[in-house]
């Protein structure tokens, strides 16, 4: 199955469960909104990978005069986010081929979506393309390190050749960033340790996000998962369980 489709209907079978299990976006997502908060006053802001509406629904709140657009390419998602709010425009759309002329936002926000793009030059140029020309693209993806700890154990674990394709990392979010024309971007990131009980707990938890998707050769059977869930144990103990890293990457630039 072609990835987009399947990071697609895995966000649409997580969007009921999606916002009990969102505690780390919600945090990543509420500094992100205080940055933007911070910043000039727009006419019309679009949020790209809305998810189930919860930014868009406080950017509505905190700009009631601005047009607001929150865009996902997940029907369940944005199912759950018009249930929310019938006064915002929700769009079905892909990220990267953005279907608004040129110049139409003067802020463009999106947390922890570009993640998920692959090519995200193509994406951030599509952003900067929708932007007015002193237009803001304010965005969190999470990046390479995040659940490194997972990827090792099922490493070491595997018997055969399962490969994972990792997130991007920082040298990447800055190449596309320049490739796709924005000038002078802050970047930073943020490593945030959270505590599971073990790995199942973690994997389940991904799940639930709908962040178990990423794309991967070869196979994985049941002796080898618990094969990692004890070197996991071993390797990554941390409080009264195991510990995940979550990189989160942080970007603010100006068209
Ligand atoms: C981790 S959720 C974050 C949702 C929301 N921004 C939040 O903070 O709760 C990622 C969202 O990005 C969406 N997404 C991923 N890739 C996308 C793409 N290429 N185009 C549009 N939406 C995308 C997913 O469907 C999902 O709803």
């Amino acid at each position: 199955m072609n990835l987009n489709i399947k990071v697609q209907r895995g966000f649409s079978e997580s969007a009921r469960s999606y916002d009990l299990n969102c505690g780390l976006h919600r945090e990543i997502g509420d500094k992100l909104l205080v940055q933007v908060l911070n910043g000039p006053k727009p006419s019309a802001i679009l949020d790209v990978g809305c998810g189930t509406g919860y930014l868009t629904i406080m950017l509505k709140e905190h700009f009631p005069k601005a047009k607001i657009i929150g865009l996902d390419f997940s029907p369940g998602m944005l199912e759950v986010a018009r249930s929310k709010h019938d006064d915002i425009a929700w769009v079905l759309a892909d990220g990267r081929c953005l279907p608004f002329f040129d110049g139409h936002f003067d802020i463009l926000i999106s947390n922890l979506a570009y993640q998920w793009a692959g090519d995200l030059t193509k994406a951030f140029t599509e952003a900067r393309r929708v932007l007015s020309p002193d237009g803001i693209l304010a965005c969190t993806l999470f990046g390479y390190h995040t659940c490194r700890e997972l990827f090792q154990s099922l490493d070491e674990a595997k018997a055969g050749t399962l490969q994972f394709t990792r997130l991007p990392d920082l040298p990447q979010v800055r190449e596309a960033l320049a490739a796709s024309g924005f000038k002078g971007p802050q970047v930073d990131r943020e490593q945030v340790k959270i505590e599971y009980k073990d790995m199942h707990e973690l994997m389940a938890w991904l799940k639930t996000i709908g962040a178990n998707n990423l794309p991967r050769e070869g196979f994985l059977g049941p002796e080898a998962i618990s094969r990692a869930v004890s070197i996991y144990h071993k390797r990554f103990s941390y409080l009264q369980g195991v510990g995940a890293t979550f990189e989160v990457i942080r970007v603010y630039a100006k068209k």
